[in-house]
């Protein structure tokens, strides 16, 4: 287990078992990448704009909370249905892109990674203090990442040894200046390119890999002259831009979660409606097929920047194993712990390279997924930047989740396809993160509850 830091504290353990049947139609929580972008970037904005999003897991909410105790998010509004309508209010004008608020504020930024990098580059451009902090896993992830670029443009921020809280002295006009990514981070690069706002001149972001491109699609889509071409990014900066309203589409990382186990349930039949299709987001569809899963995509009208679509997969079909490496695991890397239990499943031995960010996501992924695997029955060994498996004897598992949402959805599918026996999760509520009522969607589709309490000790 993680520790738990007061404001979040650890979830209850859940057992999840095999399900007779896994089939329905859903409707998935909005996509948390453009979630938080659309709040904040609306926030930047001039005049107000109304931010539409359905059941927004606990890292939007805690973009919503910092940008309300800015005085930028003035009302929430939640339907039955779970549609939430955030009401913002931007700091901006026309001629400049501003955050709003006094200074002197300390944002807690929870679990969510994007919101405390995203959050330090557009509150550089603010001339006034703040403290952004988060909970235990956040306070282990790396920051120096978005700190050095962002004193290399005239902010003043200081890290704990390489790590939250940060403290941020915003200064304004900053520089406008050409970065080389150190590592491929549509955080890190997001985070820049908001700093850049307030850096009149031309900014150019250099990364050495993909990166989904929402922070480009999102505000190109508000008028600000930004291109990206391969792997450069260009912004030019020191203008602002009017608010505009914006609905968010279903999260495709959310999707995965279903592709997979809807693919290796023999009775799978799923459809996922509006799903966002980003191309730099929709590399587990193609992984998936190249394995044999059956998946069909159903593009819809855009009504934004981004492109929707519902798709639908239908299960029982054998799955190959896959090797990815390179660019490929770059556009995959939030589906790689749900795509090891596909591995697990398929005939032959699969192996990930190059994935050396999983170690510092919410957990170190390799580390737990590679324990998961061998826990229940596959045969898993762990390399430096990935992992190796072949399909084993399924077993019944206690499952270390470490409070990472996507290692408890992943090893809870396993069960549920019939890929592990029954697995205790140490903490089924920590899905919450990205998927607000995940196992309730779970219920749906089995026509049942197959995950319940449980005491916190192996089946
Ligand atoms: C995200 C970028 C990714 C991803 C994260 C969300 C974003 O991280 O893992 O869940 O919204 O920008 P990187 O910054 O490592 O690309």
């Amino acid at each position: 287990m993680t520790e738990a830091s007061p404001a979040h504290p650890a979830g209850a353990a859940l057992r999840v078992r095999r399900a007779d049947r896994l089939e329905g139609e859903l409707r998935l929580p909005g996509d948390k990448s453009i979630g938080h972008r659309g709040l904040l970037f609306s926030a930047l904005a001039a005049g107000e704009a109304t931010v539409t999003t359905f059941r927004p897991g606990a890292d939007v909410r805690s973009s919503a909370a910092a940008l309300g105790l800015l005085g930028a998010v003035t009302a929430t509004e939640r339907d039955a249905d779970g549609t939430v309508r955030y009401r913002v209010r931007g700091g901006g004008s026309t001629d400049a892109a501003r955050l709003p608020g006094a200074g002197g504020e300390t944002l807690d930024c929870g679990n969510s990674g994007t919101t405390i990098r995203l959050f330090s580059g557009a509150l550089a451009g603010r001339p006034a203090p703040v403290t952004l902090m988060g909970d235990a896993s956040l306070s282990r992830r790396p920051m120096e990442r978005v700190a050095a670029p962002l004193r290399a443009m005239g902010a003043g921020v200081e890290t704990t040894e390489g790590h939250a809280p940060l403290r941020i002295a915003g200064a304004r006009p900053l520089r406008a200046l050409r970065h080389e990514l150190p590592v491929a981070s549509a955080q890190v690069l997001g985070s820049i390119a908001l700093a850049a706002l307030a850096a009149p001149g031309e900014t150019t972001i250099v990364s050495p890999g993909p990166t989904r491109d929402h922070t480009e699609r999102l505000l190109a889509w508000l008028g600000v002259p930004v291109r990206r071409e391969g792997l450069v990014t260009t912004l030019e900066g020191g203008r602002g831009f009017a608010a505009r309203d914006i609905a968010v589409p279903g999260d495709i990382s959310s999707a995965a979660m279903w592709l997979v186990a809807g693919a290796l349930h023999p009775g799978g039949r799923i459809r996922i409606r509006d799903v966002g299709l980003n191309p730099s987001r929709t590399a587990i569809i193609e992984v998936l097929r190249r394995m044999g899963a059956q998946i069909a995509v159903e593009p819809g009208a855009p009504t934004g920047p981004e492109p929707v679509g519902d798709l639908v997969v239908t299960g029982g079909r054998p799955l190959r194993a896959v090797s990815l490496a390179g660019a490929e695991v770059a556009d995959l890397i939030d589906e790689l712990p749900v795509l090891s239990i596909a591995m697990a499943a398929a005939e032959g031995t699969s192996e990930v390279r190059d994935a050396g960010e999983l170690r510092v996501k919410e957990s170190d992924r390799i580390r737990l997924v590679v324990d998961g695997l061998a826990a229940i029955g596959a045969q898993a060994a762990e390399l430096p930047d990935g992992w190796r498996v072949t399909r084993g004897r399924a077993r019944d598992a206690g499952i270390v989740t470490g409070g990472d949402h996507r290692i408890a959805m992943a090893f809870g599918l396993a069960a549920v396809a019939g890929i592990a026996g029954t697995v205790i999760l140490d903490d089924g509520d920590c899905v919450d993160v990205s998927y607000h009522g995940f196992w309730q969607d779970l219920a749906t589709l089995t026509g049942g509850a197959v995950a319940e309490p449980s005491e916190r000790s192996a089946p």
